[in-house]
């Protein structure tokens, strides 16, 4: 049995293919359409995740620019889930709106055409890529059922069913979704059930959001950026922060105060008096960062953390298990993982790679077949005999075969010679230890925001001019932004202060 899943019209679009409760193909529609966090309906990510179910394991139905469905008629699928429920979403949206009115009728009115042509048409929207994919239902049969789960549903199920748990607290830290923003859930086996809630408008993730967007930053993408400026900064401003902007309980729930954010009537994530409270307005973007937001971005990652160590503990108390599984915008702060992970308030955690929005077109089908359906979960294990997680290295995506590389590379005119397999990765190695930096493309593309080997680029980490060569000349980005090391996972212990391999770029450890 074939279910699809798809997660859109939010930020970061995606679709996944489960066929049996393993995962067959997931991708991102950015990658298809090259605009970053596409929210557009995912067709390409569909017909990509479809043409690949067709052709099993060893298929390579295009990559990104092909039509992806090329290499054969595309599979028959049996259910379709999408990843929130709009109706609620809308509600939840129609609520605020009249809470805060007249405020917020413009960003409302601007909202509305939308709404009303597409959000809330789901499901002839699915028919319609589906028919224009030629998966339908075959022959004159009808379209096959559409299922919806709730967002925070999805993040749970996209944490827990691949993870190599058998049982966990599950954690999700999210922006917003219909009204959860924070929840606290335990799996067991195939069942997984939330337990616990945070609502809308108090959440982490727009915590987090409107300190990126005062800082200048772009929300929904720039958050990493926010993270990755706060050691640079001191925490001054994290008692203010906590006496103003938030009140956090000792079992980890949280209030905002609203008098100092936007988002309610939708125009700014922060208003004046937010400004006024931390000396001016907010950073206009690509403007000079200077000491405040160094600061701030310090100061906000240590409330996030205080947050998040006592949700951790509050899940542990609630569920007994000593495993905790995340997911949600929030669990892509990998240094708030590493603190975690080192508090040692649960044994291990296992973090979903694609944590934002992407994930949850992967937990959507999971979260129906196991927890609606009630089938057993599949259980890999690898060569140690210990137990692994079912996303395989996040590289679900599509890839290129030799030829259409040898063609691309010709067609253009470009140079190429070819390696065989033993001799590349000598190669490399020595290409960035005299200096360079090399562009890697090869197998399948990764499913999730970080570039994880397959689609990456490398240098050389002893040089401590490196990264600023790779962020201001090849990536032309800020200087301050970091890159992951990459060592061998039996070598990990030689170079940080990490028990356990760390194959996604998810936790943050010191180096020893
Ligand atoms: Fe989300």
């Amino acid at each position: 049995m074939k279910l699809l899943g798809i997660s859109c019209y939010y930020h970061d679009s995606a679709a996944c293919l489960i066929d049996e409760g393993r995962i067959v193909a997931a991708a991102q529609e950015e990658r298809f359409t090259r605009i970053k966090h596409d929210n557009g309906f995912p067709v390409n990510a569909v017909r990509y995740c479809l043409a690949q179910g067709s052709q099993g394991a060893e298929g390579s139905p295009g990559g990104p620019g092909s039509d992806g469905g090329d290499g054969g008629r595309a599979v028959q699928i049996d259910g379709v889930v999408f990843y929130d429920k709009p109706l609620l979403k809308f509600h939840r949206i129609l609520e605020t709106y009249l809470a805060v009115a007249p405020r917020g009728l413009r960003s409302y009115v601007q909202a509305l055409p939308l709404w009303l042509r597409e959000k809330l048409w789901i499901p002839p929207r699915i028919e319609e890529a589906l028919e224009a994919c030629a998966a339908g239902a075959g022959d004159g049969g009808s379209p096959p059922p559409i299922y919806f789960t709730e967002h925070h549903e999805a993040h749970a199920a996209s944490a827990f069913y691949p993870s190599p748990f058998d049982a966990a607290a599950v954690l999700t830290l999210d922006g917003v979704g219909e009204w959860a923003t924070t929840t606290i859930g335990v799996g067991e086996g195939e069942q997984l059930r939330l337990i616990r809630e945070i609502r809308f408008p108090h959440s982490l993730g727009l915590l987090y959001s409107a300190f990126t967007y005062f800082t200048g930053f772009k929300v929904n993408s720039g958050e990493y950026k926010l993270m990755g400026l706060a050691p640079y900064g001191t925490g001054r401003y994290t008692d203010l922060i906590k006496r103003e902007l938030i009140d956090v309980k000792e079992d980890g729930s949280f209030r905002l105060n609203m008098e100092y954010f936007g988002y309610l009537d939708g125009l700014a994530m922060t208003n004046g008096r937010f400004a006024a409270l931390f000396g001016g307005p907010p950073r206009p973007p690509e403007s000079p960062i200077g000491v405040r937001e160094m600061d701030l971005a310090r100061s906000i990652q240590e409330v996030t953390e205080e947050v998040v160590l006592k949700l951790a503990r509050h899940a542990r108390e609630l569920t007994g298990k000593r495993h905790l599984c995340l997911a949600g915008g929030v669990a892509l702060n990998c240094v708030a993982n590493g603190i975690l992970l080192r508090a040692g308030i649960f044994d291990d955690l296992w973090i979903q790679p694609a944590a934002g929005d992407a994930g949850g077109a992967l937990g959507a089908p999971l979260a129906v077949w196991h927890n609606a359906m009630g089938k057993p979960r599949v259980t890999v294990t690898g060569a140690s005999g210990k137990r692994r997680d079912l996303m395989q290295g996040a590289l679900l995506g599509p890839e290129f075969s030799a030829d259409q590389i040898r063609e691309y590379l010709d067609d253009r005119g470009i140079p190429r010679e070819e390696l065989a397999d033993a001799d590349w990765a000598p190669r490399i190695a020595r290409l960035i230890a005299a200096g360079a930096v090399v562009g890697l493309c090869h197998g399948r593309m990764e499913f999730g925001p970080r570039a994880l080997g397959n689609r990456s680029i490398v240098g050389d980490a002893r040089s401590p001019r490196m990264q600023s060569i790779m962020n201001l000349k090849i990536k032309y980005r800020e200087s301050f932004r970091p890159f992951a090391p990459s060592v061998l996972e039996e070598r990990a212990g030689d170079y940080f202060e990490l028990d356990r391999p760390s194959p996604y770029m998810l936790l943050v450890a010191d180096v020893v």
